[in-house]
């Protein structure tokens, strides 16, 4: 054994994560660069995002970038990449992480501004995100773009029509791209990350309908699930550090559940 360093998983491989300022984004950005990519943080939080790559650059100098991005403009795609390509390097991970929930609603009390939200932030930025950052992708082989849908893609849930819907469809579109790709030869692979509830602020509600009580909101999450805990955000990073690096690179068009087995039942 040499005494050199470990280069990192994904050394050299240069990283676009959307909705990163916080939550999944985040242990995912610290993870990539910690690994050896060059990032960029996006979100539409554009201090958070700033205040990200603060504390990356700190622990990996000059690892991390920060961008404003609302994730359904296109004209913001188009700034965003051409930036990032540009401060990065190229481009060989696109991860499609930004996402909301909506109010739980049956579906006599949805609206529609609730469906074309989630329809927006959710399903519509993936296809604006591998539209504009393909080419670069390409240019950047062997490139991977990972789509980060929801156990919520696979499992419907009463009150969640408009977060089941939009979900499935990224979970099934990732499919159409990895084809695209693979039919093309373009050397881009393409995944989805379907997690459980893992502890980030989107849980928000569910800890507010539980009285403020985040301690009981989490156990009553972790009921349906037999590992009888809910994840944490690095459950999800590891599985996104797999797939940006080329260990995964003969995995395209797949499917992976961070769910502590809660669909195995
Ligand atoms: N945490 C979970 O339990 C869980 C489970 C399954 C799937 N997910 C998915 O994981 C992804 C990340 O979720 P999270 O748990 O980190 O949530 P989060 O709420 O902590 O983070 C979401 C981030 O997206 C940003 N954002 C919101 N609207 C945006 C827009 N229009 N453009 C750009 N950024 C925007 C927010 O500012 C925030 O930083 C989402 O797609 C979510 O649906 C989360």
């Amino acid at each position: 054994m040499s005494g050199a360093a470990h280069p990192g998983r994904v050394a050299g491989k240069t990283a676009l994560i959307t909705g990163a300022a916080g939550g999944l984004g985040e242990a995912m950005a610290f993870m990539l660069a910690r690994e050896g990519a060059r990032v960029a943080v996006t979100d539409i939080d554009a201090a958070r995002a700033q205040a990200l790559a603060s504390r990356i650059n700190a622990e990996v100098p000059d690892a991390a970038f920060a961008y404003a991005h609302d994730v359904a403009s296109e004209a913001e795609w188009e700034g965003v990449i051409a930036a990032a390509v540009a401060d990065l390097g190229g481009l060989s991970v696109l991860v499609n992480n930004a996402g909301v929930g909506g109010p739980l609603a049956f579906v006599e009390q949805d609206t529609i501004e609730n469906w074309q939200r989630q329809y927006e932030i959710n399903l519509r930025s993936i296809m604006l995100g591998a539209k504009h950052a393909m080419p670069h992708l390409r240019a950047s082989a062997p490139a991977s773009i990972i789509n980060i849908s929801s156990i919520a893609g696979l499992a419907a849930a009463p009150g969640m029509g408009a977060y089941n819907a939009t979900k499935a469809a990224v979970w099934m579109y990732t499919k159409t791209l990895a084809l695209e790709a693979a039919k093309a030869e373009w050397n881009v692979r393409c995944n989805s990350v379907h997690p459980v509830f893992i502890k980030t602020p989107i849980l928000d509600p569910f800890i507010a309908m539980a009285g403020g009580d985040e301690d009981k909101a989490h156990e009553r999450l972790a009921r349906g699930i037999p590992l009888k805990r809910i994840g944490e955000p690095d459950d999800v990073a590891y599985c996104v550090l797999y797939l940006a690096s080329d260990e995964s690179k003969f995995v395209t068009g797949s499917e992976f559940k961070i769910d502590g087995g809660m669909t195995a039942q």
